[in-house]
């Protein structure tokens, strides 16, 4: 099996090159999920490490100076990520277009901040052992929030498009659209 940094691959490349088989998965129902769903799906998968354990990785950034991150599965109606966290990372404002979402933190702790105009974002820390879901109306910026963390993150609709955010330090916002195969980075310092 290969690790994946998808980076700047095409999507097709990422699609074929997740890493577990329907059959190694929690039971899915063969159609989209809610995040309400997707929460309790990903805790299941978060309570097997022995699914995604092999893949974790905290030794640096690559060549491209991309945090570690590995698709774990991915069909027409989800698709999984193993995400991998030091204090340096941060995924910068986005958003993920038609998608729900919702993370397990496995190991350590991850930041999630929202933006709030006009104000300081709401952020919160989520400890090892808990989740957090959103539906595709959400934006938000993750990051490590100590060193070695581990989060499982699970989408549906399957992420394709995903729009990532500028706030100016007036407060105007701007928004990009990029694949989900492009790895999201600040683009506001
Ligand atoms: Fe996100």
């Amino acid at each position: 099996m290969t690790l994946v940094t998808p980076g700047l691959a095409p999507p097709s490349a990422v699609a074929s090159a997740c890493v577990l088989d329907v059959d190694d998965l929690p039971a899915l129902p063969g159609r989209e999920l809610t995040s309400t769903e997707l929460r309790a799906w990903v805790r299941e998968v978060a309570a097997r490490p022995e699914l995604w354990e092999r893949y974790v990785r905290h030794d640096g950034a690559d060549e491209r100076g991309s945090r570690h991150f590995v698709s774990l599965y991915r069909d027409a109606d989800i698709d999984v990520w193993l995400l991998c966290w030091n204090l340096e990372d941060d995924t910068g404002w986005h958003d993920h277009d038609t998608s729900s979402g919702a993370v397990a933190v496995t190991r350590g702790a991850v930041t999630e901040s929202r933006p709030r105009l006009g104000g300081t974002p709401v952020v919160q820390t989520v400890r090892a052992g808990r989740t957090l879901a959103f539906g595709p109306d959400h934006i938000h910026r993750m990051g490590g929030a100590v060193d070695g963390s581990v989060s499982i993150h699970a989408y549906s609709p399957p992420l394709w498009r995903m729009g990532q955010y500028s706030i100016s330090d007036s407060g105007v916002m701007r928004r990009w659209s990029v694949s989900y195969a492009d790895e999201l980075r600040p683009l506001d310092g």
